[in-house]
């Protein structure tokens, strides 16, 4: 697989283009209905997009089981996306990986919601890894130790976690970007569904909560062929060697990190994040 540089960050060949990523950042405009669920790849996307299909429809799993997520959800960055973001009757939901200076310049002028979900990097590194092995567009990742290094360089997709996260997190004061993280979808669920509503003015009630909750489970989401990535085709995604729905945990770092590697990452988190005033306490 081969990839190209944009701005200084790298893009996948399959599925993107210099010309998208020009016209996303310049000529797309974003509506003030928009709903925009923006992540470094491998924070749980997919999982906040369950959610948010879900709680828009009070609870009522129909929609997310009969439309594959990246049709109820384009990522704008790509050739499809963009085209399928341009044909989306309002109001739209729309996801992107892209890093704060590649997104939509329309943002700024507009009440677009953006939901933002980060992830312990130390577990998107893992989920990354397996998923670089199945995934065509991403470069086969190596041994962890040489996937680790690449990835504390930035040099993957989308760039560096910490370049990522810390562009984002500049805009925390803007009125129309929330924050939302892997381990609170985790730990608390139900809190995370109704803040999510009333971000998003959805007054939803105790059974359609419940409803939101069961159906976004991982389970159910494996189990749901719209949203597990199973319709990917052999082309672009080898089913053998990985399932997009691998573990759904937290920490599963800990069964890959030495206690070096371990030591050597949070050196690197220490240097890169010391100038970011937010508390971000991962495990
Ligand atoms: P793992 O590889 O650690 O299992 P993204 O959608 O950003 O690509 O993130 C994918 C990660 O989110 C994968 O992590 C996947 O298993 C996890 N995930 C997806 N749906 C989930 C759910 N309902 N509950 C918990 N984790 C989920």
């Amino acid at each position: 697989m081969t990839y190209f540089t944009h701005k200084g960050i790298l893009f996948t060949t399959l599925g993107s283009s210099q010309k998208t990523l020009i016209s996303v950042e310049n000529d797309f405009q974003l509506l003030d209905d928009d709903v925009v669920t923006v992540t470094y790849p491998k924070s749980g996307t997919n999982w906040m997009l369950e959610i948010l299909g879900l709680v828009l429809r009070g609870g009522d799993p129909s929609w997310v089981r009969s439309v594959p997520v990246w049709y109820r959800s384009p990522w704008i960055e790509t050739d499809v996306g963009l085209k399928a973001a341009l044909n989306y009757p309002p109001p739209r939901c729309l996801s992107s990986h892209l890093p704060f200076q590649l997104f939509p310049k329309s943002f700024l002028k507009s009440k677009t919601k953006v939901i933002y979900v980060m992830r312990n990097p130390k577990d998107v590194l893992i989920s990354h890894y397996y998923f670089s092995k199945a995934f065509k567009g991403f470069k086969e990742p190596g041994t962890m130790e040489e996937f680790m290094e690449t990835f504390l360089k930035g040099d993957v997709p989308y760039g560096s976690w910490f370049d990522h996260v810390r562009g984002w997190l500049e805009m925390k004061n803007k009125s129309n970007v929330f924050f939302f993280t892997y381990e609170e979808l985790q730990h608390n669920p139900r809190g995370s569904v109704e803040r999510l509503c009333q971000i998003l003015g959805k007054d939803l009630n105790s059974q359609q909560i419940d409803s939101v909750l069961e159906n976004a489970s991982f389970q159910k989401m494996k189990d749901n062929n719209m949203s597990n990535f199973t319709l990917v085709p052999e082309g672009h995604f080898d089913h053998n060697i990985g399932k997009f729905m691998r573990k759904g945990i937290s920490g599963d770092w800990k069964n890959h990190l030495t206690v070096a590697q371990n030591e050597y990452f949070d050196r690197v988190y220490q240097e890169k994040m010391q100038n970011v005033n937010v508390n971000l306490q991962w495990d």
